[in-house]
Protein backbone atom coordinates (compact mmCIF):
# COMPACT_ATOMS: atom_id res chain seq x y z
CA UNK A 1 0.00 0.00 0.00
CA UNK A 2 1.69 3.52 -1.10
CA UNK A 3 -0.02 5.66 1.56
CA UNK A 4 2.51 6.92 4.56
CA UNK A 5 2.96 6.09 7.72
CA UNK A 6 1.97 8.93 10.08
CA UNK A 7 4.10 10.03 13.20
CA UNK A 8 3.26 12.82 15.42
CA UNK A 9 5.72 14.25 18.67
CA UNK A 10 5.82 18.03 20.11
CA UNK A 11 8.58 18.61 18.88
CA UNK A 12 11.89 17.15 17.13
CA UNK A 13 11.60 13.96 19.80
CA UNK A 14 9.54 11.88 17.41
CA UNK A 15 12.17 12.05 14.67
CA UNK A 16 14.25 9.36 16.60
CA UNK A 17 11.18 7.20 16.26
CA UNK A 18 11.13 8.10 12.66
CA UNK A 19 14.71 7.47 11.94
CA UNK A 20 14.23 4.07 13.16
CA UNK A 21 11.06 3.32 11.44
CA UNK A 22 13.18 4.32 8.25
CA UNK A 23 16.21 2.11 9.18
CA UNK A 24 13.94 -0.69 9.18
CA UNK A 25 11.30 -0.33 6.59
CA UNK A 26 13.32 1.77 4.12
CA UNK A 27 10.54 1.49 1.83
CA UNK A 28 8.24 3.10 3.90
CA UNK A 29 6.96 6.59 3.12
CA UNK A 30 6.43 8.65 6.39
CA UNK A 31 4.60 11.87 7.38
CA UNK A 32 6.12 13.74 10.47
CA UNK A 33 3.84 16.29 12.36
CA UNK A 34 6.04 18.03 15.47
CA UNK A 35 4.52 20.72 17.04
CA UNK A 36 7.72 22.09 17.73
CA UNK A 37 5.69 25.87 18.38
CA UNK A 38 3.90 24.41 21.55
CA UNK A 39 6.50 21.75 22.50
CA UNK A 40 7.26 20.79 25.36
CA UNK A 41 3.95 19.03 25.69
CA UNK A 42 5.05 17.15 29.01
CA UNK A 43 4.72 19.82 31.96
CA UNK A 44 0.98 21.20 30.22
CA UNK A 45 -2.55 19.28 31.66
CA UNK A 46 -3.86 16.33 30.12
CA UNK A 47 -6.67 18.07 28.42
CA UNK A 48 -4.45 20.65 26.91
CA UNK A 49 -2.14 17.06 25.29
CA UNK A 50 -5.38 15.56 24.18
CA UNK A 51 -6.88 18.62 22.11
CA UNK A 52 -3.22 19.06 20.17
CA UNK A 53 -2.51 15.61 19.98
CA UNK A 54 -6.20 14.69 17.95
CA UNK A 55 -5.10 18.10 15.91
CA UNK A 56 -2.26 16.68 14.94
CA UNK A 57 -4.01 12.74 13.78
CA UNK A 58 -6.95 14.43 12.35
CA UNK A 59 -4.11 16.83 10.48
CA UNK A 60 -2.54 13.37 9.50
CA UNK A 61 -5.89 11.57 8.18
CA UNK A 62 -5.73 14.39 5.89
CA UNK A 63 -3.03 13.40 4.48
CA UNK A 64 -4.41 9.94 3.97
CA UNK A 65 -2.08 7.97 6.57
CA UNK A 66 -2.61 4.18 6.70
CA UNK A 67 -0.98 3.89 10.40
CA UNK A 68 -0.58 6.55 13.09
CA UNK A 69 2.69 6.31 15.25
CA UNK A 70 2.46 8.14 18.66
CA UNK A 71 5.85 8.97 19.14
CA UNK A 72 5.47 10.64 22.06
CA UNK A 73 4.94 9.16 25.50
CA UNK A 74 3.50 12.26 27.01
CA UNK A 75 0.66 12.07 24.33
CA UNK A 76 0.81 8.49 23.74
CA UNK A 77 -0.17 7.64 28.23
CA UNK A 78 -3.24 10.50 27.32
CA UNK A 79 -4.71 9.85 23.70
CA UNK A 80 -3.43 5.84 22.53
CA UNK A 81 -6.63 4.18 23.82
CA UNK A 82 -8.85 6.63 22.83
CA UNK A 83 -7.65 6.85 19.45
CA UNK A 84 -7.19 3.24 19.28
CA UNK A 85 -10.71 2.53 19.79
CA UNK A 86 -11.93 5.44 17.58
CA UNK A 87 -9.74 4.92 14.48
CA UNK A 88 -10.01 2.40 12.25
CA UNK A 89 -5.97 2.30 10.81
CA UNK A 90 -3.97 0.89 13.15
CA UNK A 91 -2.59 3.40 15.83
CA UNK A 92 0.90 2.18 17.76
CA UNK A 93 2.07 4.33 21.01
CA UNK A 94 5.99 4.03 22.74
CA UNK A 95 5.30 3.52 25.93
CA UNK A 96 4.37 -0.30 25.86
CA UNK A 97 7.10 -1.27 23.24
CA UNK A 98 9.57 0.19 25.65
CA UNK A 99 8.22 -1.69 28.38
CA UNK A 100 8.39 -5.07 27.07
CA UNK A 101 11.99 -4.12 26.10
CA UNK A 102 12.78 -3.07 29.56
CA UNK A 103 11.53 -6.59 31.23
CA UNK A 104 13.66 -8.51 28.33
CA UNK A 105 16.51 -6.61 28.94
CA UNK A 106 16.65 -6.58 32.99
CA UNK A 107 18.08 -9.50 35.04
CA UNK A 108 17.21 -7.93 38.48
CA UNK A 109 13.88 -7.09 37.41
CA UNK A 110 14.66 -3.29 39.03
CA UNK A 111 14.15 -0.35 36.44
CA UNK A 112 14.13 2.97 36.45
CA UNK A 113 11.94 4.91 33.73
CA UNK A 114 12.58 9.21 33.41
CA UNK A 115 10.62 10.86 31.47
CA UNK A 116 8.19 14.30 31.13
CA UNK A 117 6.32 15.31 33.87
CA UNK A 118 3.08 14.25 32.22
CA UNK A 119 4.59 11.03 31.72
CA UNK A 120 5.83 10.02 35.26
CA UNK A 121 2.13 11.66 36.48
CA UNK A 122 0.44 9.24 34.20
CA UNK A 123 2.20 6.46 35.62
CA UNK A 124 1.82 4.48 32.49
CA UNK A 125 5.41 2.95 32.36
CA UNK A 126 5.15 1.52 35.68
CA UNK A 127 1.49 0.11 35.00
CA UNK A 128 2.75 -1.58 31.86
CA UNK A 129 5.87 -2.46 33.46
CA UNK A 130 3.98 -4.08 36.13
CA UNK A 131 1.16 -5.88 33.40
CA UNK A 132 4.02 -7.41 31.70
CA UNK A 133 5.92 -9.04 34.97
CA UNK A 134 4.40 -8.15 38.87
CA UNK A 135 8.16 -8.86 40.00
CA UNK A 136 8.85 -5.77 39.05
CA UNK A 137 10.10 -3.27 40.75
CA UNK A 138 9.94 0.86 39.47
CA UNK A 139 12.02 3.90 40.00
CA UNK A 140 10.09 6.64 38.07
CA UNK A 141 11.51 10.17 37.75
CA UNK A 142 10.53 13.43 35.80
CA UNK A 143 13.37 15.37 33.99
CA UNK A 144 11.35 18.55 33.08
CA UNK A 145 14.65 20.27 31.85
CA UNK A 146 16.24 17.50 29.19
CA UNK A 147 13.19 18.31 26.54
CA UNK A 148 13.92 22.39 26.71
CA UNK A 149 18.00 21.66 25.93
CA UNK A 150 17.23 19.19 23.17
CA UNK A 151 14.97 21.28 21.15
CA UNK A 152 17.82 24.21 21.71
CA UNK A 153 19.79 21.81 20.45
CA UNK A 154 21.93 21.94 23.35
CA UNK A 155 22.63 17.52 23.57
CA UNK A 156 26.37 17.68 24.66
CA UNK A 157 28.96 19.70 26.25
CA UNK A 158 28.95 21.42 29.73
CA UNK A 159 25.09 22.66 30.26
CA UNK A 160 23.41 19.03 28.83
CA UNK A 161 26.22 17.86 31.46
CA UNK A 162 24.98 19.89 34.69
CA UNK A 163 21.55 19.55 33.68
CA UNK A 164 21.59 16.37 33.15
CA UNK A 165 24.06 15.15 35.99
CA UNK A 166 21.70 17.25 38.56
CA UNK A 167 18.55 15.57 37.40
CA UNK A 168 19.86 12.20 37.76
CA UNK A 169 20.64 12.35 41.41
CA UNK A 170 17.78 10.83 43.17
CA UNK A 171 18.61 7.58 40.95
CA UNK A 172 21.60 7.76 43.02
CA UNK A 173 22.27 4.60 45.25
CA UNK A 174 19.15 2.47 44.02
CA UNK A 175 20.49 -0.92 41.83
CA UNK A 176 18.30 -0.78 38.89
CA UNK A 177 19.69 -2.26 35.61
CA UNK A 178 17.79 -1.21 33.20
CA UNK A 179 17.13 2.99 32.42
CA UNK A 180 13.76 3.38 30.17
CA UNK A 181 13.92 6.52 28.16
CA UNK A 182 10.38 7.33 28.73
CA UNK A 183 10.63 10.16 26.50
CA UNK A 184 11.64 10.03 22.23
CA UNK A 185 14.10 13.32 22.77
CA UNK A 186 15.90 11.69 25.78
CA UNK A 187 17.81 9.50 23.56
CA UNK A 188 19.44 12.75 21.93
CA UNK A 189 21.25 12.97 25.26
CA UNK A 190 21.94 9.29 25.35
CA UNK A 191 25.68 9.95 25.53
CA UNK A 192 25.08 12.38 28.29
CA UNK A 193 23.16 10.20 30.34
CA UNK A 194 24.84 7.39 30.05
CA UNK A 195 28.11 8.96 30.97
CA UNK A 196 26.45 9.49 34.62
CA UNK A 197 25.70 5.85 34.99
CA UNK A 198 27.50 2.79 35.84
CA UNK A 199 28.71 0.75 33.02
CA UNK A 200 26.28 -2.24 33.83
CA UNK A 201 23.01 -0.09 33.16
CA UNK A 202 21.48 -1.17 29.96
CA UNK A 203 19.68 1.93 28.47
CA UNK A 204 16.47 1.60 26.35
CA UNK A 205 15.15 3.94 23.69
CA UNK A 206 11.30 2.99 22.85
CA UNK A 207 12.14 3.44 18.63
CA UNK A 208 13.76 0.26 18.06
CA UNK A 209 11.45 -1.87 19.27
CA UNK A 210 8.49 0.73 18.33
CA UNK A 211 9.52 0.12 14.90
CA UNK A 212 9.52 -3.80 15.67
CA UNK A 213 5.64 -3.32 16.63
CA UNK A 214 4.82 -0.80 13.31
CA UNK A 215 6.66 -3.86 11.02
CA UNK A 216 4.56 -6.37 12.46
CA UNK A 217 1.58 -4.57 11.94
CA UNK A 218 2.45 -3.80 8.60
CA UNK A 219 2.53 -6.88 7.55
CA UNK A 220 0.16 -8.27 9.68
CA UNK A 221 -2.44 -5.94 7.95
CA UNK A 222 -0.90 -6.98 4.10
CA UNK A 223 -0.67 -3.08 4.31
CA UNK A 224 3.37 -2.57 3.81
CA UNK A 225 4.73 -0.57 0.38
CA UNK A 226 5.78 -2.60 -1.92
CA UNK A 227 6.98 0.16 -4.51
CA UNK A 228 10.75 0.19 -5.12
CA UNK A 229 10.20 3.55 -6.29
CA UNK A 230 12.34 5.91 -3.29
CA UNK A 231 9.65 7.03 -0.74
CA UNK A 232 9.40 10.70 -0.77
CA UNK A 233 8.97 11.51 3.15
CA UNK A 234 6.88 14.40 4.22
CA UNK A 235 8.07 16.79 7.22
CA UNK A 236 5.69 19.15 8.84
CA UNK A 237 6.58 21.21 11.48
CA UNK A 238 4.61 23.85 13.53
CA UNK A 239 7.43 26.16 13.78
CA UNK A 240 10.28 27.47 11.53
CA UNK A 241 11.14 24.53 8.69
CA UNK A 242 14.70 26.00 8.39
CA UNK A 243 15.33 25.60 12.15
CA UNK A 244 13.66 21.84 11.81
CA UNK A 245 15.37 21.03 8.48
CA UNK A 246 18.51 22.15 10.20
CA UNK A 247 18.03 20.43 13.33
CA UNK A 248 16.64 17.03 11.65
CA UNK A 249 20.11 16.34 9.56
CA UNK A 250 22.44 17.96 11.69
CA UNK A 251 21.57 15.29 14.36
CA UNK A 252 19.52 12.44 13.22
CA UNK A 253 21.09 12.62 9.02
CA UNK A 254 17.87 12.67 8.44
CA UNK A 255 17.51 14.23 4.72
CA UNK A 256 14.19 16.48 4.92
CA UNK A 257 13.93 17.67 1.52
CA UNK A 258 10.00 18.39 2.13
CA UNK A 259 9.48 20.30 5.12
CA UNK A 260 6.25 22.75 5.41
CA UNK A 261 5.38 24.96 8.53
CA UNK A 262 1.74 24.57 9.29
CA UNK A 263 -0.92 26.24 11.56
CA UNK A 264 -2.63 23.60 13.64
CA UNK A 265 -4.71 26.57 15.59
CA UNK A 266 -7.56 25.63 13.37
CA UNK A 267 -7.56 22.24 12.66
CA UNK A 268 -10.40 19.84 14.39
CA UNK A 269 -9.57 19.36 18.30
CA UNK A 270 -12.12 16.55 18.85
CA UNK A 271 -11.44 13.07 18.32
CA UNK A 272 -12.61 11.87 14.72
CA UNK A 273 -13.70 8.43 13.64
CA UNK A 274 -11.20 7.47 10.75
CA UNK A 275 -13.00 7.73 7.45
CA UNK A 276 -11.34 4.91 5.28
N1 LIG B 1 9.02 13.69 23.13
C1 LIG B 1 7.87 13.70 23.91
C2 LIG B 1 7.73 12.51 24.83
O1 LIG B 1 8.15 11.46 24.46
C3 LIG B 1 7.38 14.99 24.44
C4 LIG B 1 8.24 15.83 25.22
C5 LIG B 1 7.52 17.10 25.58
O2 LIG B 1 6.97 17.72 24.69
O3 LIG B 1 7.52 17.46 26.76
O4 LIG B 1 7.16 12.62 25.89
Amino acid sequence: MDRPIGIIDSGFGGLTVAQEIMRQLPKETICYIGDTLRCPYGPRPVDEVRKFTWQMINRLLEENVKMIVIACNTATAVVLEEARSLLSIPVVGVIQPGAISAIQSSNNQHIAVIGTTGTITSNAYATALVAISEQVTVESLACPFFVPLVEQGIIDGEEAERVVEESLKPLKNTDFDTLILGCTHYPLLKPVIESFLPASVTIISSGEETAREVSSLLFHHSINRKSSVEPEHQFFTTGVAESFKHFASKWLAIDTKNVASISLGSSLVFPTMNRQ
